[in-house]
């Protein structure tokens, strides 16, 4: 028994079942959490992401940021706000690519986990949250970690890779009778309740399920983009994840599907096993958040510059192949981020989701 289900446990016996989002909330994030207990991504951890994969995401991130820092008359500042950060190899990876904007830059790595933002203050050089928030005009770049989002009003963006997946959802079922709630009850083990609110969210976003099929409703996630939309004055939100593009498709298919669990590089047991000790993530139906805008991580990083990038890699490699030196190796490596980041079976097939 892990310390996080020993402690769910007594809290059911005390208030009943839990909804599926707070068990998943209390296992990533509780104390003794996945997340709390400073797992999570990179490669001496338990899963690669864009970022984690090399450098040119961060890459083609930051020609991203010069586009709308132009869009932004050059605004200075230029804030930009990264929710769930990790340790921080997406702003490592956009301060090498040095960025036109990096003069008026003040990131914010927002992160959840303590011990992961330990991990970032401990390879970047940061600044406290008010510091780089008030640094006169023309001092950037500079990086700040913070526990939560900031508070607003800013000029700039918000960026997430992979967040959306970690806010953890509700998950409703089509019964004989309507939807219920799955909920998790003193044996760690599902029940279905009915709840109002549940059901009418449900049958809203799939009104023909079958019965016996299951959605994730994702308020946390909407509740997470309403929040940082509303520190914007102007700029976009652009969240980088995986899903689909309707809960409907979640529905005709199995649990385990679409609600996975992950740890040390491969894939861990049902979502109530093991609570604290494995990664719980939900595949993000992009129906359910609106964004103005949603197109694959492959065409949006294309639409961004990454084919230049990796052609520039490739000719770098040809040329210097027989020196196998450092720059011949960064473009070989190069040239395998670009066809790993485009895979339309994997991170290419990602949706990105845009708020203008
Ligand atoms: C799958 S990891 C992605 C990390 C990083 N963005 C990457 O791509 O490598 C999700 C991260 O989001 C963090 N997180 C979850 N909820 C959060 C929240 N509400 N605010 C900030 N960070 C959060 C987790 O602790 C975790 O580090």
């Amino acid at each position: 028994v892990t310390a996080v289900e020993e402690r769910l446990r007594r809290r059911i016996v005390e208030r009943g079942p839990l909804p599926a989002d707070v068990v998943i909330d209390e296992a990533l994030y509780g104390e003794d959490g996945f997340y709390a207990s400073g797992r999570g991504a990179g490669r001496g951890r338990d899963f690669l992401t864009s970022p984690e994969v090399g450098p040119l995401f961060g890459a083609v991130v930051a020609r991203a940021l010069d586009r709308w820092w132009e869009d932004l008359e050059q605004a200075d500042p230029f804030v930009v706000v990264e929710g769930g950060a990790g340790a921080g190899a997406l702003v490592k990876a956009v301060l090498g690519a040095a960025p036109a904007c990096a003069g008026a830059l003040r990131w914010v790595c927002v992160e959840r986990s303590a011990p992961l933002r330990a991990a970032a203050e401990a390879t970047l050089t940061t600044e406290p949250l008010t510091q780089v928030l008030g640094a006169p005009r023309g001092q950037g770049p500079v990086v700040a970690v913070s526990a939560e989002l900031p508070t607003g009003p800013f000029v700039g963006a918000v960026v997430a890779n992979e967040l959306l997946d970690n806010l953890p959802p509700v998950i409703a079922e089509r019964t004989a009778d309507g939807w219920a709630e799955v909920r998790v009850d003193e044996r760690l083990a599902e029940v279905l309740l009915p709840d109002d609110a549940v059901a009418a969210t449900a049958h809203r976003l799939v009104p023909d399920a079958a019965v016996g099929a299951r959605i994730p409703i994702l308020r946390r996630a909407r509740r997470w983009i309403a929040d940082a939309r509303s520190q914007l004055e102007v700029g976009p939100v652009v969240c980088f994840d995986y899903g689909v593009r309707a809960t409907a498709e979640l529905a005709g298919r199995p649990m385990e599907d679409w609600l996975r669990t992950y740890r040390d590089h491969g894939r861990g047991g049902g979502w109530l096993e093991r609570l604290g000790e494995q990664d719980i993530t939900c595949d993000v139906p992009a129906d359910q958040l609106g964004a103005d805008h949603v197109q694959t991580q492959a065409d949006w990083l294309r639409s961004h510059g990454l084919d230049q990038l990796a052609d520039e890699a490739r000719s770098t490699w040809q040329e210097r192949a027989h020196l196998g030196d450092l720059t011949a190796l960064k473009a070989r490596s190069r040239v395998n981020e670009a066809a790993a980041l485009t895979d339309p079976s994997g991170l290419g097939g990602f949706l990105v989701h845009t708020w203008h």
